[in-house]
């Protein structure tokens, strides 16, 4: 998400929107029927798609409550956890002699994740993605619990171009974890990685219908 300052600053971050809307395109290949709300990105709107654009944190918010109900719900987005707790309709200005830089106030964003995995409508399966630069595995299990949600997808990012898990990068490599225990999946195109989170998907909620 993009979090005004001003008319022309802004929050954000370098998430490049491929993972979720890679998602997006394998669940329409699969015959789903897919919300797909995203910030402001560079690629383009999949196929298929009922596509709402937003901008902030609590648009999307918005947005995903307004798309409910529904049977899954996959956050991949980087929502900003922080915004301006105001922010200036105009261009806040930098005057000659100034010497001092304005302070930036900021208040939490709401976690869309935990809500939706604490709301009345809950989808059936909500599944969150964690990056994070270090400790992968303790803070996806953490992140797993506090959120409430079914499953994380927990990435490892580095600052290091050479190793292919830069954040905004064509290609992924994730731990799935789940209540259940968790899988190891090799680095792979952020597409391929899409396919199998779909197809792992189709497995589960496959083998909870058999079931009842
Ligand atoms: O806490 P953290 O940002 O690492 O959690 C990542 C997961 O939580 C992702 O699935 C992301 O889409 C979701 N998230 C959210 N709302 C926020 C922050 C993160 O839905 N404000």
């Amino acid at each position: 998400t993009v979090e005004p300052l001003d008319a022309v600053r802004f929050i954000s971050n370098h998430s490049s929107g491929r993972q979720g809307h890679a998602i997006a395109a394998a669940l329409v290949k699969r015959g789903a029927r897919v919300t797909l709300v995203s910030g402001p990105v560079n690629i383009p709107d999949p196929l298929g798609v009922a596509m709402v654009h937003v901008g902030t944190a609590e648009q999307m918010l918005a947005a995903c409550e307004a798309a409910l109900p529904a049977d899954i719900a996959i956050c991949t987005a980087a929502v900003a956890d922080w915004r301006a707790r105001e922010w200036v309709k105009g261009k806040i200005k930098k005057r000659p002699g100034d010497t001092a830089a304005p302070t930036l106030s900021l208040i939490q964003n709401p976690d869309i994740l935990a809500q939706l995995s604490s709301h009345s409508q809950r989808p059936g399966l909500v599944i969150g993605f964690a990056t994070e630069t270090d400790n992968l595995e303790a803070n996806a299990c953490e992140k797993l619990k506090r959120k409430g949600c079914d499953w994380i997808l927990a990435n490892a990012v580095s600052t290091d171009e050479s190793d292919g898990t830069v954040f905004g990068n064509a290609q992924n490599k994730v731990l799935l974890m789940t209540g259940n225990g968790q899988e190891d999946w090799p680095l792979m195109p952020k597409t391929e990685l899409a396919d199998r989170l779909v197809q792992r998907i189709i497995h589960t909620i496959g083998a909870v219908n058999a079931e009842s």
